[in-house]
């Protein structure tokens, strides 16, 4: 008989956890399953209750364990099977659910298949990878002109056998050949397995780019990353996502959700539409590209571009289910991305933009640390781990070091490094992450932007944050309401209504380091009442116009009781 998937996922608010920045119970500098066994009941204080955990699989860390040697095994810094399993027990005891990271498109180059796969053509595990001969006379030119997301091309010679492998990330990271029945097999196998050990989903990372075109052709023209078109939503990736479906995501009460890259919502209908059977939900970056040029560039922010997107989200058929998120460990602080996050008003800032996409319809994610504000660090060259801006300053280093400044401040505002700095608990040594040297450098700002100060601050950004989950709590209007956008051609307000039945919000959000004055006159709110704000008002009824303070957001309910 087939499980019932409840769908919980919709009334879920995630927090996602890198576990290497998140809290070390050791002492060597290092995020662990301990760790993350004693914030347990932070999380649950906070209100959230799913976790998104980024990999805690054996890794040699190439890729900050995207890149995972033994998909069964735990990665030692981290700890045991035992942790793991104390850890699930935990949580389910808190009403958390536990998704794990899936990362298929990939393994490491030392998992066994890869060192068996490159052993030679004839070895059991060599179409568990793309193999391809090399062009020119004597084979050594790469087979195609595709680019590694990381910088450079995507193919790696190997001498064994004369060939090259694929890899869209890292070269210690090649891609799986998904053509092949055993390499799919393989995956449901992983899914079983840490289903059976209690977890409820995954977040299927790149998984957009599993099936290739065989034919492997040259990408179209881009300076920066070629090929994309002929491995994003390849041929049959809604064959390959079906039978992960049917044999194993479907036969569970799971939610899978699909690291989306290269997809839009246009594309949503097709891979998450309920009977489609593929994916529950999808993270797409169409928000993140708003701010950028070439998917990398820093732009100004432009909030009539950033809504136009979570419009189009909002405004997919009933049955497709979005994501609401605006950091994770690959993007940027949210604070220093879409406002003055170093300024005065930094609170009211990371206030506003919580409500500016907890009040959507959706599943909405916390990355950690966004819940206490925290910003972009200042890194000297060196102080930057993250192999993807190695790469990138390896590259300019090497052929354009005269724009090194440039880069410099580039990277400042892009890199995944600024993500990844340890959650700053308190205002002790080292944030109270841990007691040993940290393993990447901390902000120095958590002397004023920490857990243990803002827990005993009624207005800060945390208590914030948990008024605003406990609001979103079961309640109907959030999770099935209607979305109507008001002035959406402002550049400084964010402003919609969501509706069910005789009771409706107001929700505005003012993105911009000034006060300003909103006309409401005409969007049928008079004498609403005021139900939340990140400013000190209380009770307040709607007229026909309101002020706004700097970043200020505010959420107004009417009831119509006559209907
Ligand atoms: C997406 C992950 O979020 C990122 O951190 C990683 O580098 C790539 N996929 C490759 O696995």
């Amino acid at each position: 008989m087939e499980t019932k998937r409840t769908r919980w996922y919709k009334d879920a608010v995630f927090y996602q956890i890198y576990p290497r920045s998140f809290c070390d119970s050791n002492g060597d500098g290092i995020g662990d399953l301990q760790g993350i066994i004693s914030k347990l009941d932070y999380l649950k204080d906070l209100g959230i209750n799913a976790v998104w955990l980024s990999p805690i699989y054996a890794s040699p860390n190439d890729d900050n364990g995207y890149d995972i040697s033994d998909y069964r095994q735990i990665m030692p810094e981290f700890g045991t099977l035992d942790d793991f399993k104390e850890m699930v027990s935990e949580m389910k005891k808190r009403d958390i659910k536990l998704v794990m990271d899936l990362v298929v498109n990939h393994t490491s180059d030392e998992h066994i298949w890869f060192q068996e796969s490159k052993k030679g053509k004839d070895n059991p595990y060599r179409d568990y990878y793309i193999w391809k001969k090399g062009k020119g006379k004597d084979g050594r030119k790469v087979p195609n002109n595709w680019t590694s997301r990381f910088t450079g091309s995507a193919w790696e010679y190997d001498e064994t056998t004369d060939e090259f492998y694929l890899h869209l990330y890292s070269k210690k990271q090649p891609d799986l050949n998904w053509e092949n029945p055993k390499v799919r097999q393989e995956v449901i196998d992983i899914c079983e397995y840490w289903f059976a050990l209690g977890v409820d989903g995954f977040r299927c990372d790149v998984i957009s780019c599993i099936s290739k075109n065989q034919d492997f052709p040259d990408g179209k023209y881009n300076l920066v990353l070629r090929g994309d078109e002929h491995f994003t939503l390849g041929p049959r990736i809604h064959e390959f996502l079906n039978e992960l479906y049917e044999k194993s995501w479907g036969l569970h009460d799971s939610m899978i959700v699909a690291e989306a890259i290269g997809c839009g919502y246009k594309d949503a209908p097709d891979l998450i539409g309920e009977s489609r059977r593929e994916l529950d939900t999808m993270i797409t970056f169409e928000l993140m590209e708003v701010d950028m040029f070439m998917n990398f560039l820093p732009m100004k922010f432009n909030l009539k571009k950033f809504k136009k997107v979570q419009r189009n989200w909002q405004e997919l058929p009933a049955d497709c289910w979005p994501t609401l998120y605006y950091e994770n460990h690959d993007q940027p602080r949210s604070v220093s991305r879409y406002g003055n996050g170093e300024g005065i008003y930094k609170k009211q800032l990371a206030q506003m933009l919580a409500v500016s996409y907890m009040m959507l319809r959706g599943t909405p994610y916390v990355y950690q640390g966004q819940e206490i504000g925290m910003s972009n660090i200042k890194l000297k060259d060196e102080e930057y781990l993250d192999i993807a801006s190695i790469q990138v300053f390896d590259l300019i280093k090497k052929y354009f070091r005269p724009i090194m400044p440039i880069a410099r401040k580039i990277m400042a505002k892009r890199a995944r490094d600024n993500a990844r700095t340890p959650m700053q608990w308190t205002s002790e040594p080292n944030a109270g992450f841990t007691t040993g040297t940290p393993w990447m450098k901390i902000n120095p700002n958590y002397a004023d932007r920490n857990v243990e100060d803002q827990k005993k601050n009624p207005n800060s950004e945390l208590n914030f944050y948990k008024k605003l989950i406990a609001f979103r709590k079961g309640n109907a209007v959030i999770r099935d309401g209607s979305f109507t956008e008001y002035f959406p051609n402002s550049k400084k307000i964010y402003c919609f209504e969501r509706a069910l039945k005789n009771k409706k919000y107001l929700v505005i959000c003012n993105f911009k380091e000034e006060s300003i004055n909103v006309n409401v006159d005409l969007l049928g709110f008079k004498g609403a009442k005021l139900v939340m704000s990140n400013y000190a008002k209380q009770d307040e009824i709607l007229g026909d116009a309101i002020r706004l303070g700097v970043y200020e957001a505010v959420i107004y309910e009417y009831s119509n009781t006559e209907n």
